[in-house]
C-alpha cells in the first residue's frame, strides 16, 4: 500500500529521518514505536504531505506521491488524526466530521456553510446522514451537538479519528490515539482500531502504550535517532537487544 524509500529529513542542521525505508502491506495494521524526539512525528507529516522530504521518495498504491500537496494525498487516501488534537472549536462534533464529509461533495463545504439554515439543501442533508454514521461508528451518536471541548479526552480523540474516516482514507495515520486514555477507553479504541481494519482500511500507528501496540500490532517498526533499529512481529521486536537497549537504556 505505502513505500517509504530512503526518506531523510533535515530542520537545519539537525536530522530528524535518516535514510528510512518502510513499506506497509494492505490490510495491517503496522506500528511505528520510538522513544520521544525519534522522529515518528515527522515521518507522518511526510506522509501526509505537509513537510517537504530532504530526499527519497514515497510511493503509495503504486504512484510516486512525494511532491504532491496534502489535500490531493487525502484524496488518493492517506488520513490522519494528529497527536495534538486539532478539532475545530467553534464548530459541534457533528460539524467537525462533515467538514471530512464535504470532501467528497460537488457544493464543498464554503456554499453549504453559507446555506440558509432553515432549508438545509438535500446535499447538506446528506452530509449530516454521513457525519451521524461516522459519530456513530466511533461511539460518539450521542455527542454529536456538544462543542469538542466539552468531550472527554478520549471522545476527543475518537472524533479526530471519526474526522480521519469521513474522508474515505484507505490508510489511516494515528498518531498516539491512545494519549491521555485511561485502561478503559485504550481497550474501547482497541476494539475500535480493529473494527476501522475490518472495514478494509489499512493502519499506521504511533503508540506509546507498549502493551497495546504488541495486543494490536501485525507488524512494528522501531525507530530511534531518525533510523529505523528493528521491525518485526510483536514478538520479535519485543525480544530485539537493539529495542530493549533504546528503550531501558545499555546494561539493563
Ligand atoms: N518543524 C521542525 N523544526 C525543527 N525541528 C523539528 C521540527 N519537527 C520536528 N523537529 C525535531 O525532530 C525530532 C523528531 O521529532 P518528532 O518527529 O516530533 O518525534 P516523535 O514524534 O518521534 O516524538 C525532534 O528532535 C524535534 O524537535
Ligand atoms: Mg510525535
Amino acid at each position: 500500500m505505502l513505500e517509504v524509500r530512503s526518506m531523510s529529513k533535515n530542520f537545519g542542521g539537525f536530522t530528524a529521518l535518516n535514510d528510512l525505508n518502510l513499506r506497509i502491506e494492505k490490510g495491517q495494521i503496522h506500528a511505528l514505536i520510538g522513544p520521544n524526539g525519534a522522529g515518528k512525528t515527522t515521518l507522518f507529516n511526510l506522509i501526509s504531505g505537509s513537510v517537504p522530504p530532504s530526499s527519497g521518495e514515497i510511493v503509495f498504491l503504486g504512484k510516486k506521491i512525494t511532491g504532491s500537496r496534502p489535500h490531493k494525498r487525502a484524496r488518493l487516501g492517506i488520513g490522519r488524526t494528529f497527536q495534538n488534537i486539532r478539532l475545530i472549536r467553534t464548530l459541534t462534533a457533528r460539524e467537525n466530521v462533515m467538514l471530512g464529509c464535504h470532501c467528497w461533495t460537488k457544493a464543498g463545504m464554503w456554499s453549504s456553510f453559507f446555506s440558509s439554515p432553515i432549508r438545509p439543501s438535500a446535499e447538506e442533508s446528506e452530509i449530516r446522514r454521513c457525519a451521524d454514521g461516522y459519530l456513530e461508528f466511533v461511539g460518539l451518536g450521542h455527542r454529536a451537538d456538544m462543542w469538542p471541548h466539552a468531550l472527554a479526552y478520549g471522545e476527543q480523540r475518537r472524533l479526530e479519528i471519526a474526522r480521519a474516516l469521513s474522508m474515505e482514507p484507505k490508510l489511516v495515520l494515528l498518531d498516539e490515539p491512545a494519549a491521555g486514555m485511561n485502561p478503559q477507553e485504550t481497550q474501547e479504541l482497541n476494539t475500535l482500531i480493529r473494527r476501522i481494519v475490518d472495514f478494509g482500511k489499512t493502519i499506521l500507528l504511533i503508540e506509546h502504550d507498549m502493551k497495546m501496540v504488541m495486543d494490536i500490532a501485525d507488524r512494528i517498526t522501531v525507530i530511534n535517532y531518525g533510523q529505523k533499529i528493528a521491525e518485526g512481529t510483536p514478538l520479535e521486536v519485543r525480544t530485539n537487544r537493539a529495542v530493549i537497549e533504546a528503550y531501558l537504556g545499555e546494561g539493563e
